[in-house]
């Protein structure tokens, strides 16, 4: 499926997302995390949420999926210069997942459906 996302990945769009962490913006979602657990990202953009995500799960892989190749770029810069190793970034739609079905115990998604 091909689709335009309205909103950009502009510099200042993409600073403004960067800023945010779970306990911000996803603290719905804490009560299901605990160690040890897979989690995927979807709509990832730069990644803050995601980092704290794999924080959240240590030391089990955390993924996060973006169709923007500079939030991924953004995402992967984070997470070398905060030195996590249990986080990827992969560029790609949420409507064609490169995992295989069931593979995540928690899916997270955070200001995609807008
Ligand atoms: C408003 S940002 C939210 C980023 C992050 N989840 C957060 O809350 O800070 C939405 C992100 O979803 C991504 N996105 C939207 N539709 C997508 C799709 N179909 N597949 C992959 N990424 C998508 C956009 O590229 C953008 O980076």
């Amino acid at each position: 499926m091909t689709e335009h996302y309205t909103p950009g990945h502009s510099d200042n769009a993409t600073d403004f997302m960067a800023r945010r962490s779970l306990h911000s913006h996803g603290q719905f979602f804490l009560p299901f995390l605990k160690q040890g657990i897979e989690v995927l990202d979807l709509g990832c953009g730069p990644g803050s949420i995601t980092l704290d995500l794999a924080a959240a799960v240590s030391p089990a892989m955390v993924r996060g999926i973006d169709f923007g190749p500079s939030q991924i770029q953004k995402a992967q810069e984070l997470a070398q210069k905060l030195h996590v190793p249990n986080v990827q970034f992969h560029l790609g739609s949420c409507y064609q997942l490169p995992f295989p079905n069931c593979h995540f115990d928690r899916v997270f998604a955070h200001a995609i459906m807008e």
